[in-house]
């Protein structure tokens, strides 16, 4: 039997069991405009939370209205400021602050002898530096609220070597790292941390460098032994759930959804 994104029977029993599973919560994504971010807003939404959602796209202003009552902030992550901004327009809107999906990221693909110092560090100012940035702000708003839950998107390569991706594996090597200090240190805070390390998702993820980025992508689904990559709803339910009360005796794991990828 071939696995396939969820059924629509299955995303309806699933929409039922946790149609108001957010309710009351306030939640705070990056990279909300699209991709992945954008599929976990929509969820989010749905299941009753209050969102403010973060990006440098323009397209992001479009989310208010696609999702109302949503707060769109227009910043880049690796701004100290922006996360400062972002947490105080979710305090500003809703009082608090109580899921933080730390989602945005980029990559390049070259070789080591190719990799600048300039590539690097763009890689790690949002992979990397710009997750910290997000999560101890959050985790100051999360304190006063006694409690909260934060979920960040690694990657196969939070574990295992990406080739061609030198600065890339490396930012998702430290976000778990960083995910397993915020474990440790949001514990008797109440505050829970985890990570998602995705397989391959078709997304325009590669749109920077390649014209084909979805169609390429989806040309890796047989290094998954699932035989195929992810749809952005997949990875999307997962960091719901590493957010939702359903996960409360999870923290500190990097939990892969990457299609069996990394068992070999
Ligand atoms: N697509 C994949 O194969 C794949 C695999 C594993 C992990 N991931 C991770 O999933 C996450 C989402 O990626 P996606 O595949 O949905 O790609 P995507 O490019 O569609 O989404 C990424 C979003 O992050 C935003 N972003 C990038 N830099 C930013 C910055 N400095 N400040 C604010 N926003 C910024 C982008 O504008 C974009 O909307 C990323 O962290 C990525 O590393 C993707």
């Amino acid at each position: 039997m071939t696995s396939t994104p969820l059924s629509a029977e299955a995303v309806e029993a699933v929409e039922a069991v946790e149609a108001a599973e957010f309710a009351g919560k306030t939640a705070l994504v990056t990279g909300a405009a699209r991709g992945i971010g954008k599929e976990t807003v929509a969820l989010l939404h749905a299941r009753g939370a209050h969102v403010v959602a973060l990006d440098t796209r323009t397209e992001l202003v479009a989310l208010a209205e696609e999702f109302p009552g949503t707060v769109t902030v227009s910043g880049d992550v690796t701004a100290e400021e922006t996360a400062t901004r972002a947490v105080g327009a979710a305090v500003d809107a809703f009082g608090g602050l109580d899921i933080l999906v730390n989602n945005a990221g980029r990559t390049l693909n070259k070789p080591v002898t190719h990799t600048t110092a300039q590539d690097w560090d763009s890689v790690m100012n949002v992979n990397a530096r710009g997750a910290f940035f997000f999560a101890r702000e959050a985790f100051r708003a999360m304190e006063e609220r006694g409690g909260g839950a934060i979920v960040s998107t690694g990657s196969y390569a939070s574990a295992v070597g990406l080739p061609e991706g030198v600065a890339y594996s490396a930012s998702k090597g430290a976000l778990a790292q960083v995910t397993k200090v915020l474990a440790l240190e949001g514990g008797p805070l109440g505050i829970r941390a985890n990570l998602v390390a995705a397989g391959v998702v078709e997304t325009d993820f590669l749109d920077t460098f390649r014209s084909d980025s979805r169609a390429y992508l989806a040309s890796f689904g047989n290094v998954h032994p699932l035989g195929r990559v992810a749809q952005p709803r997949e990875i999307a339910e997962v960091l719901c759930f590493l957010v939702s009360p359903r996960s409360s005796f999870v923290t500190g794991a990097v939990l892969a959804a990457d299609g069996g990828f990394t068992a070999a």
